[in-house]
């Protein structure tokens, strides 16, 4: 059975988007391949988080991860700082990656050319802890909404490179990447990725969001004055993001979809769109709530972290002897 491997950032509630270009996925990987999924959270922390916020967003990651469909006895689930080599083996990627690879990554470019200040050590050499995050595991695919196909990609050129100068060690892992729902937009500013850190509150769905919020949200959506209902992407780029969410979360294609409101207006759509984003809603809210009550977090993520390090703390080991880390005594 092949590998694959992902991982959540929960430095804010869970997103439509993450639900759609990546949890959703990782579910209905779990019965073909053998699954790692893990919450990031020392990725979290490259910018500063309050401390209690951090805590329960962590909490209702893993809650949602099984409220949407994750089992963990298919899957193993853990948190990142529960499993040591990664942190370490994150620093022996930093040292194995060029300054120039991560001016390139666009995520810290976009940020220091937007003149965020107090940018941290931390984001800037984020891309080798998540080359780390994957290497660990010998990961054949690694599941990724679209945002996230550049640090693939990285993660490759640093697994070469360190296989041609120490000799075969790390798996080369492929980006899997959804066709549909790989990046969802913003509901309020369709150019935009749908993200965590939305500031206006009104352009992303959280997956705890109340239905009826989630309902205004979309029936506010921002569309455009052409008024026609079709697949436009560069002209209608918030009509499309909607039909491309509906379509993810009720597994019509698109056309089929466009095809049963020709010839409508955008309210009625959006009110299609809003029926099948919220009863997903409820769906995933119900199981959570279960799960919340029922305490059994802490019992899967000790069982996951068990599990992960078991093969994490080998390729670790075989790491440092190969490039000449460890003494023998
Ligand atoms: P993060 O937490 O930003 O996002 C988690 C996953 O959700 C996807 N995603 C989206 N997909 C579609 N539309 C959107 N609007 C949208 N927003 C987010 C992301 O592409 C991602 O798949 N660096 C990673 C976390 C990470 C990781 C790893 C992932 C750390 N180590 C190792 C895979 C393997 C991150 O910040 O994702």
């Amino acid at each position: 059975m092949k590998r694959m491997l992902s991982g959540i950032k929960p430095t804010g509630q869970l997103t439509l988007g993450n639900y759609i270009g990546a949890l959703r996925n990782f579910v209905n990987y779990q019965d073909d391949y053998e699954m790692i999924v893990f919450i990031a959270n020392l990725h979290c922390i490259t910018e500063y988080q309050d401390p209690e916020d951090l805590r329960k967003n962590l909490t209702d990651a893993v809650a949602l991860y099984l409220a949407c469909g994750l089992d963990p006895n298919k899957a193993t689930i853990f948190l990142q700082t529960d499993v040591h080599s990664h942190a370490e083996l994150g620093y022996i990627m930093a040292c194995n990656t060029y300054l120039g690879e991560l001016n390139r990554m666009t995520q810290f470019k976009d940020k220091s050319q937007k003149g965020e200040k107090n940018m941290t050590a931390g984001l800037y050499t984020y891309p080798c802890l998540m080359a780390a995050d994957i290497l660990l595991y010998d990961a054949n695919y690694v599941p990724v909404g679209e945002d996230q196909k550049q640090h693939v990609e990285l993660t490759r050129d640093i697994a070469q490179r360190f296989n041609n100068k120490y000799g075969e060690t790390f798996v080369i892992p492929e980006p899997l990447i959804a066709k549909v729902g790989a990046r969802i937009m913003s509901l309020s500013d369709p150019s935009k990725k749908m993200s965590k850190s939305d500031e206006t509150n009104k352009g992303c769905i959280y997956l705890l969001d109340d239905p009826k919020v989630a309902r205004k949200k979309i029936m506010s959506a921002v569309t455009d004055s052409i008024g026609i209902i079709q697949l436009d992407k560069e002209n209608q780029p918030g009509l499309y993001n909607l039909i491309e969410i509906a379509s993810a979360l009720s597994n019509r294609t698109m056309d089929d979809i466009v095809e049963q409101f020709k010839g409508e207006g955008y309210g009625k759509l959006k009110g299609y769109v809003a029926d099948v984003v919220c009863e997903e809603l409820e769906k995933i809210q119900s199981r959570y709530n279960e799960i919340m009550a029922s305490h059994q977090i802490e019992e899967i993520l000790l069982d996951g972290a068990k599990k992960a390090s078991a093969i994490a703390d080998k390729t670790l080991d075989e790491v440092k002897r190969k490039i000449g880390l460890e003494i023998k005594y």
